[in-house]
């Protein structure tokens, strides 16, 4: 393939074979419609970007039945409320008298509400009908559209440019982020500046969370891939924060070249990602490595419990369990049925390998001897909450950094 940032010829470094939709939960009359493609990861060395060969249309992810909701998690609520103080505390020190902030992917507005409630001025980009009408009814502002140059053009023309546009795991499911960037162009004041946070490459690599890998992440990134993709469109990178949500994220601020001072953060972080070995090929030939032995040890796990008779159930119909799931094989004679607390995923299979989603009272009604943790980027507020189930015996399966059992 050509890399999609720095058009160099790249190829995959592994394969996690045939993949169906990540939050296409089916319905056994879907069955035979399934999608399916091959997720093959590769690094550029042109760019150090990370990205996977083939991607689904955009349109096959993202609908009015999309299943995402960022609100189900109560952390991730409690993130964004932290976030949305950061960023106007960022943009108001920028002297921005009457701010006005753009998210990209803006869901269920579990961000701008807070936003919305300051009565600051906001506008939402959400392509999803059913999660941008969520967000309404909490007040936010919102377009049910895919963010375009055109559609920049559009808001800066009717509602003036932007002193921020920010946006949370969403910029790494775009494939064309030159168009982004152009868009961020149009859309961006002087000294406005754009702000995105994402599962961060380092993390994924460092603790061999390959899930992060699915037809939705087209990319994950470090500084030194954000850096590389921005300075060809007359932006830097001023700031990078480490996040620990999602299983470790980082959050890149940009703004035009020469705007703000550069904060000693992102010098830091580039050396750190040098050291770690991200721009060089064989950090991936050991990632693959990890990853198979991980696919190993996880099958192994299973099947033991298996021929044990022990009950096995899976915590949380993740997106990124679609990659475990099927990279590994597990099928519904490994595990019983995956509990999730989102209705729209409840009474439906899991993509390709079609083992049942039930709601979380199933979970409680039956509690499995092994539960094996799908939300794992979610485990504290999990173990907190299940406090009762590892009480009265209950072990808990992860596979984050590396396969074990807890309890
Ligand atoms: N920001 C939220 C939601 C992340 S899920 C959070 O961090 O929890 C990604 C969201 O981005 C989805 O709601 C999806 O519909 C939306 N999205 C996907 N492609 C987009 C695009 N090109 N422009 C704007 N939003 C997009
Ligand atoms: P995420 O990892 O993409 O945030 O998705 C988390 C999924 O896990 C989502 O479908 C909701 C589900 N979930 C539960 O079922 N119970 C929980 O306690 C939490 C935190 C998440
Ligand atoms: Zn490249």
């Amino acid at each position: 393939m050509k890399c999609r940032i720095c058009g160099r010829e790249a190829q995959p470094f592994m394969s996690f074979g045939r993949m169906p939709i990540a939050n296409g939960f089916v319905t056994p009359g879907q069955f035979k419609d399934e999608y399916f493609f091959e997720l093959a990861p590769v690094f550029c060395e042109g760019c150090s970007g990370f990205q996977i060969l083939e991607q689904p249309a955009a349109q096959l992810m993202f609908h009015e039945n999309y299943a995402f909701f960022s609100r189900t998690s109560r952390r991730m609520a409690a993130h964004f409320a932290d976030f949305a103080r950061w960023l106007r505390g960022r943009v108001e020190g920028a002297g921005a008298s009457d701010p006005f902030v753009v998210e990209l992917g803006s869901n269920d507005g579990i961000m701008l509400e807070h936003f919305a409630k300051a009565g600051i001025r906001h506008l939402g980009v959400e392509p999803s009908a059913n999660v941008a009408a969520e967000a309404r009814r909490h007040g936010v502002d919102c377009v049910t559209e895919f963010f375009t140059p055109a559609l920049a053009g559009r808001i800066a023309a009717e509602r003036g440019r932007a002193d921020a546009i920010s946006a949370a795991n969403v910029m790494c499911h775009i494939p064309d982020l030159h168009d982004i960037a152009r868009a961020a162009d149009r859309l961006l004041g002087p000294r406005g500046i754009l702000v995105f946070e994402e599962p961060y490459l380092g993390d994924m690599i460092a603790k061999t969370s390959y899930d992060q890998i699915y037809d939705e992440h087209v990319y994950v990134f470090s500084a030194l891939s954000v850096s590389n993709l921005f300075e060809r469109h007359g932006f830097e990178l001023i700031d990078a924060l480490p996040q620990s949500t999602h299983g470790g994220s980082m959050r890149y601020v940009l703004a035009r070249k020469g705007a703000h001072a550069k904060a000693p953060a992102v010098a830091e972080v580039v050396a750190r990602e040098r050291a770690q070995g991200l721009h060089l090929p064989e950090t991936y030939a050991g990632f693959r490595r990890n990853c198979e032995r991980s696919k190993e040890q996880l099958l192994k796990l299973l099947r033991d419990l298996k021929a044990q008779g022990r009950r096995v159930a899976g915590y949380g119909a993740t997106s990124k369990s679609t990659t475990v799931i099927n990279y590994c094989g597990i099928d519904p004679s490994l595990i019983e049925f995956i509990s999730d607390t989102t209705p729209i995923k409840q009474g439906k299979f899991t993509p390709g390998a079609h083992i049942p989603v039930k709601p979380y009272e199933a979970f409680c009604a039956q509690p499995p001897d092994y539960a094996l943790l799908f939300a794992w980027n979610h485990s504290q507020e999990i173990f907190d909450k299940e406090k009762d189930f590892s009480d009265n015996g209950g072990k808990w399966i992860v596979y984050v950094p590396d396969v074990s059992v807890i309890g």
